[in-house]
């Protein structure tokens, strides 16, 4: 059995899907849930769901980043995951965090990477004219949002969307993609996966 973590800034919605997900046969568990936002949302749900969770407030150390991914992996360290997901985790990590857990960690991203990268990914797509938009799960690698592409899946954008309806109809899709690819991982299948 593999053992997840998920790291978590907010809400915690694709948390609560992975979460969900690990049940029966798939061949993973969650172990942790960890933040770095006190009171974010997706740790009292984390609690519901009986899942162990940390806390890890990234403004304890300023700009020392390094001293922030110490805190981290010093709570991973207690639950020996076998495999890191971020799960709307809204913090760059540094080239050594990613380095130490390359091959082992999944992010999921809300646009058709290699597009948008970084931040505001529904309004650039609309502001760009695009057809569609959607999300994407990729390993993470030391370049943002750079890494290996394991699944997509995609939504029309309509006449009049605004960031928020967008947001709204691929979330949904996001909740799909991300248990979905996971357990084909935690099996050892990267062969990429496209929704619907
Ligand atoms: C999701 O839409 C996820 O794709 C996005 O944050 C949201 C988190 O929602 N992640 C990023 O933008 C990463 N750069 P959630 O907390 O309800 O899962």
């Amino acid at each position: 059995m593999k053992r997840v973590a998920i790291l978590i800034s907010g809400s915690g919605s694709n948390m609560v899907a992975l979460a969900e997900s690990m049940v029966g046969d798939h061949p993973a568990r969650p172990v942790l849930v960890l933040s770095n936002v006190p009171g974010a949302g997706g740790l009292a749900k984390a609690e519901a769901l009986g899942i162990p969770t940390a806390l890890v407030d990234h403004k304890r150390f300023g700009k020392d980043r390094a001293a922030f991914e110490a805190a981290l992996q010093a709570e991973l360290d207690k639950v020996q995951p076998d495999i890191l997901c971020l799960a709307g985790f809204m913090r760059v990590l540094t080239e050594g965090f990613v380095s130490s857990w390359e091959g082992r960690m999944l992010n999921i991203h809300p646009s058709l990477l290699p597009k948008y990268r970084g931040l505001n990914t529904h309004a650039r797509a609309i502001e760009a004219g695009d057809a569609e938009a959607g999300c994407s799960v990729h390993e993470v690698t030391a370049e943002l949002d750079g890494g290996p592409v394991l699944g997509q899946a995609r939504v029309p954008i309509l006449q009049g969307d605004t960031a928020d309806t967008l947001a709204a109809r691929v979330l949904p899709m996001e909740h799909r993609l991300y248990p979905a690819v996971l357990r084909r991982y935690a099996a050892g299948d990267r062969t990429p996966l496209h929704l619907p």
